[in-house]
């Protein structure tokens, strides 16, 4: 708990405004949509990203015919649904622990709006994925490990620095995708409804970082650096889909041993793609540079530095309208 309630923090103060203003309801989606499975099917990227499966004459899914490949690209949209389900959960849980753990008033009027916010995100992603599909697919120690790393480690920062820069960045990207995409009139609609609560997330989560970044020392920050590697080295592997392949009959091991083998441009380029949020907000918050560029190497070595020069979430979210 804090004592001091001044309101000191003028930014912190209108993203509060805002947020108060910008709540929806779940209810108002037109959950009376018919979900057409080929266009949901045809509203993911999975055809391009896994075409050499389907062309290469050594694929060991050669002899998959168009039913196994609509069914495929259903199910590769359930699954990548189910894990922005169970990663909204865990922005749930963290902004109730923010919530209680950040040391400012504003920060914590600011966190409570988030916690709405959450919950309705799980909401809309539990009934599309109960009501129009055959439910979640249950979550992988990839996520399910990050989550857990962050909600376990003590310090109020790192809460901040997992979840609002490291997993919100991530699915800010992943969702902008999908709604990019998605031909299926429901999912495109709710995609727009919870985008538009996400860039407030990441602003808040730069603007609470920035300040106590602004005064910590080498050491200190090279943890945060570590922890911000160790998380997109995680976000990195979270999809492996095996679960998908095995579903349809085909052997997961031969999938991803041919995959190895064969360098899947498409599928690098699009994993890349989705750290394009991230990495200008950590360059913001002076992680990118600090002792030395250790993160920046990382980031080099992970093939996503070229993102350094996009949009943080200050630029793109608009704190003076
Ligand atoms: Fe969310
Ligand atoms: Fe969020």
């Amino acid at each position: 708990m804090t004592w001091d309630y001044d309101r000191s923090r003028a930014l912190l103060g209108k993203l509060y405004e805002k947020a108060k203003t910008a709540q929806w309801n779940a209810n108002d989606l037109p959950w009376q949509t018919d979900v057409d499975p080929q266009r949901l099917a045809a509203s993911g990227n999975a055809a391009q990203r896994f075409a050499l499966l389907a062309e290469h004459p050594d694929s060991p899914i050669r002899s998959w015919g168009p039913k196994e490949w609509e069914t495929f690209h259903v199910e590769q949209q359930r699954l990548t649904l189910s894990l922005f389900l169970h990663g909204e959960q865990g922005a749930l849980v963290c902004t109730g622990l923010i919530t209680a753990t950040t040391p400012w008033i504003d920060a914590k009027y600011y966190a409570a709006t988030q916690v709405m916010d959450e919950a309705r995100h799980v909401e809309v992603f539990a009934r599309y994925l109960h009501e129009k599909l055959e439910g979640a697919y249950p979550i992988n120690d990839n996520l399910g490990g990050l989550l857990d790393a962050i909600v376990e480690d003590g310090r109020w920062d790192m809460t901040y620095l997992g979840m609002q820069i490291m997993v919100e960045g991530l699915a800010l990207a992943a969702f902008g995708f999908m709604h990019l995409l998605s031909q299926e009139p429901l999912l495109k609609q709710l995609l727009r409804y919870v985008m538009s609560d996400e860039a407030r997330h990441v602003a808040f989560g730069v603007l609470s970082l920035q300040e106590l970044y602004d005064g910590l020392g080498a050491a200190e920050l090279r943890e945060r650096q570590e922890f911000a590697y160790e998380a997109a080295v995680r976000l990195k592997r979270r999809f492996n889909g095996g679960e998908v392949f095995a579903r349809i009959g085909a052997d997961p091991k031969a999938v991803f041993a041919f995959l190895d083998e064969h360098r899947n441009t498409h599928e690098n380029a699009f994993q890349q793609m989705l750290f394009s949020k991230i990495v200008p907000n950590c360059k913001k918050l002076g992680l990118l540079d600090a002792g030395d560029g250790w993160l920046r190497d990382r980031f080099s070595e992970l093939g996503i530095i070229q993102f350094e020069g996009g949009a943080n979430a200050l630029d793109e979210y608009d704190l003076v309208g």
